[in-house]
């Protein structure tokens, strides 16, 4: 799975625009695209922005620090079943999922609301808890009007509460201990030529293993970037 190059400061999000903006536009998630099923129902609504989905650069959810300037409000009441009851097969104890992977399960859990914005685009459309803007999850044959959530319909992309069927989220990455499992590299370790991405994370040269690490674990966004635009491979 490859990852793209991205703007690494929070003031990035406006300078990022242009190019994430065409990772996303005309991805899945890029939820003013008519194409998408899953999408605002009059992506009018939000002045067919992109990035007002996860981001304002203004007014943003001050007590969610998982992603920066995010612009959903969260339930941070939903509790997840963590993969393997707690426990990797090497012993490592799996945490609950960190902020940034519940970022991604804000929208991913089949719970959240996928049409929560917290400030919309324009005057006068700011709330803390979240509008929730007209929504359609079938293409727009259904239309999930405005006030009422909208959540990921059953399938594959809902990952949902229970995460025991889940690659292990919030783990701990042990490849610098003194005797690491087996199969972990040290984190310093070069990621393979042609992987590119955001920042520098870890303070050692290059894209490195820690680079995809968040406090020292694995999260959603180690595998993924949300702004990739697709879930590719490589
Ligand atoms: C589907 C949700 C989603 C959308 C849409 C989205 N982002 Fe993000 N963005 C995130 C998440 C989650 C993170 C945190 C990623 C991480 O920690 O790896 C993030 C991080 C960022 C960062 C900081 C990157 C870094 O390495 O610190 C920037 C800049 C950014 N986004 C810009 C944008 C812009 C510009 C757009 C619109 C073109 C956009 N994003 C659309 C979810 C999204
Ligand atoms: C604002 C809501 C939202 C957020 C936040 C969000 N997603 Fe998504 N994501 C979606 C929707 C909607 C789809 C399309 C699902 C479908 O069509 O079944 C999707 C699809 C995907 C896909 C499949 C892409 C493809 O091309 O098939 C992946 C992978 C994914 N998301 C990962 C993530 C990760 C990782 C994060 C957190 C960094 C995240 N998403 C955050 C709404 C979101
Ligand atoms: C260790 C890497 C890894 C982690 C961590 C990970 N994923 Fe994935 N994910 C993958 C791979 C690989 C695929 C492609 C699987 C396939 O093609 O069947 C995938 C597929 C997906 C899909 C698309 C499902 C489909 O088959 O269309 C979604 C949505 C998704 N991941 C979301 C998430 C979310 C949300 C998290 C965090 C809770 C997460 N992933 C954590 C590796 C990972």
């Amino acid at each position: 799975m490859k990852r793209l190059v991205f703007g690494g400061v929070i003031a990035a999000v406006g300078i990022m625009a242009t190019s994430s903006f065409a990772l996303i536009a005309g991805s899945k998630h890029d939820l003013s695209n008519t194409a998408n099923m899953i999408r605002a129902a009059n992506p009018a609504d939000v002045n067919n922005e992109i990035c007002v989905f996860c981001h304002t650069p203004h007014g943003s959810n001050n007590t969610f620090v998982g992603a920066p300037l995010w612009n959903k409000a969260i339930d941070t009441t939903v509790t997840y079943q963590v993969y393997g009851g707690g426990t990797t097969t090497a012993g490592t104890t799996v945490d609950l999922p960190g902020d940034v992977s519940r970022a991604c399960l804000s929208c991913h859990d089949g719970v959240n609301a996928i049409n929560s914005i917290i400030n919309l685009p324009g005057s006068g459309g700011w709330n803390s808890a979240g509008n929730l803007i007209a929504f359609t999850t079938d293409g727009g044959t259904t239309t999930i009007p405005a006030g009422t959530a909208a959540t990921m319909p059953p399938g594959i992309t809902q990952i949902g509460t229970d995460l025991r069927n889940d690659h292990p989220v919030g783990v701990i990455y042990r490849g610098d201990e003194a005797s690491p499992p087996a199969s972990l590299v040290p984190t310093s370790t070069a990621l393979p030529a042609g992987f590119v991405i955001a920042g520098d994370r870890d303070g050692n040269p290059g894209p490195t293993v820690g680079d995809l690490l968040r406090a020292g674990k694995v999260e959603c966004v180690s595998c993924h970037d949300p702004h990739l635009g697709e879930n590719q491979h490589s």
